[in-house]
């Protein structure tokens, strides 16, 4: 009798588990480690500051095909707040706001029918890079950009720690000689040791696509704005960019900066891998490119990576374009779901309107993901309402929905999930969306509204994933657990 009674108990237990697994395309909840991840958020101020073995770049077998090592900033600048986790978070999420400001300026300006390049500048007086855009100040010039990536340019070729955007086309470095350099961990580039530097005319196509572009004495002059009052200024060139050991690809245009202010201080420079014409996977023609981004706290690096395969397991979403912006990479996503319940949000929510509005974004440089007002709201209040039995805590900085966890080990959470259009849903890990802001145990959802009428899937939720983007076949692959 009792052995049938074990086995009918057992049998409803994982019978019931195994049709509910196929049946829902999410579980309702996940388990938080609370104190695995605070023990990691602690690394960050770890000593044990990894030295980066140049000679490590990963080298794939195909010949078409590169990787690149990519880290996360704290690994190369070890934050300056001295062990207080909350400051650190504060700074971050300062550099994130500024981030998102410079987003929403660049597709409202996109949309308003005139170009930048109806702002012209004047180089050879003082630049005023306010003038190019819609003014927005942050007074914190902190650096933006959460992951590094080292790239080789010029011939012989010299390595540098470059910020990785796929927010914007443009890649440039600080080069020499420097009216104003920021500091850079690197020595700064110089043209005239390199043989295979060589100034573009103003007539080259690929000046005449920048949006902001200047001539002096035939030759193309470049600048990008980052929207908080940080600036590149210099020549637009053509180099030899080169991955590690897996190749090099001639005559890539980049800016050559000779007057960099704010933003990116560490790094040489920035790889735009947007989707314009400018940018370097448009340049170097690759099919597909892919990044995984290591936690942001961790001292471990992952790669980027243009034309290798997307891992087989990858969840798919339809690629889409805003005929308005080609920078930016859209995806098709049809809702959002919390505890396995589907908001109720109007499909219309993520879709790109005739006049270029809304749609939903990959970026790699935005750390918290941004949601259309009331789609956030709705978000907001589902997870609320399935989280009575976490204790609340204050708001801090733009999280409005906080949790002190500092007494338990572990904790059952409402999952979050991302619907794409196509039918594919992306179960999100608790760690990409309930994440410390102090080191006490002081836990808060990382997602937050944009006024704005673009959303963004930010960094904090790609994090662990490996995030391919198949340009070829217009398909955005996330691959969970994959750095
Ligand atoms: C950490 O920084 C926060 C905000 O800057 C401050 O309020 C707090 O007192 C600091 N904590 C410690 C232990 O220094």
């Amino acid at each position: 009798m009792l052995p049938q009674i074990v086995f009918s108990l057992l049998c409803s237990f994982l019978c019931f588990h195994v049709v509910l697994s196929r049946s829902l395309p999410s579980q309702s909840h996940q388990v938080l480690d609370v104190s695995v991840t605070l023990q990691q958020a602690g690394e960050v101020f770890s000593s044990k500051s990894k030295t980066f073995d140049y000679g490590q770049l990963v080298t794939s077998s195909s010949s078409s095909s590169f990787s690149l090592s990519l880290h996360p900033r704290s690994s190369l600048l070890k934050p300056i707040h001295n062990h207080n986790y909350t400051s650190l978070t504060l700074s971050r999420l300062a550099r994130d706001s500024s981030r998102v400001n410079s987003l929403n300026s660049h597709h409202q300006l996109a949309l308003s029918g005139f170009s930048r390049s109806d702002f012209k500048p004047v180089y050879d007086t003082v630049v005023q890079p306010e003038d190019l855009q819609s003014p927005i100040t942050s007074g914190t010039r902190q650096g933006s950009g959460e992951y590094f990536t080292r790239i080789g340019v010029g011939q012989p070729a010299k390595e540098f720690y470059m910020v990785i955007d796929t927010g914007s086309d443009i890649s440039w470095l600080q080069c020499a000689p420097c009216s104003d350099c920021y500091q850079q961990s690197d020595p700064v580039f110089n043209p005239s040791a390199s043989s295979t530097y060589k100034a573009l005319t103003c007539h080259a196509p690929q000046c005449t696509s920048l949006e902001v572009s200047a001539c002096r004495t035939d030759t193309c002059l470049y600048q990008v704005s980052y929207g908080d009052g940080s600036y590149t200024v210099g020549d637009f060139v053509t180099e030899t960019v080169s991955f590690g050991r897996s190749g090099s690809v001639p005559g890539v245009a980049i800016g050559c900066g000779h007057e960099n202010e704010g933003l990116f201080i560490g790094a040489a420079g920035l790889l735009g891998l947007g989707g314009g014409s400018l940018s370097l996977p448009s340049q170097i023609k690759a099919t597909s490119f892919s990044y995984c981004l290591v936690d942001r706290d961790a001292n471990s690096a992952s790669t980027l990576e243009f034309n290798s395969a997307r891992p087989g397991d990858s969840v798919l979403a339809p690629l889409l374009t805003n005929s308005r912006i080609s920078t930016f990479f859209y995806v098709g996503l049809t809702g959002l779901s919390v505890g396995a319940q589907m908001l109720q949000i109007p499909a219309s929510t993520f879709e790109i309107d005739s006049n270029g509005r809304g749609g939903i974004i990959v970026d790699s440089g935005t750390a918290v993901t941004r949601l259309r007002t009331e789609a956030y709201n709705a978000l907001r209040d589902k997870f609320v309402e399935l989280s009575q039995h976490l204790r609340s805590s204050s708001s801090f900085s733009l999280f409005d929905t906080c949790y002190d966890l500092s007494s338990l080990t572990k904790v059952s959470v409402p999952t979050v999930a991302l619907h794409f259009s196509g039918g594919k849903t992306l179960q999100l890990h608790p760690n990409n969306y309930l994440i410390p802001v102090d080191s006490a145990g002081k836990f808060c959802l990382a997602f937050a509204a944009n006024s704005g009428s673009l959303s963004i899937i930010g960094n904090i939720q790609q994090q662990g994933t490996r995030v391919s983007y198949d340009l070829a076949n217009k398909v955005v692959g996330f691959s969970p657990n994959k750095c």
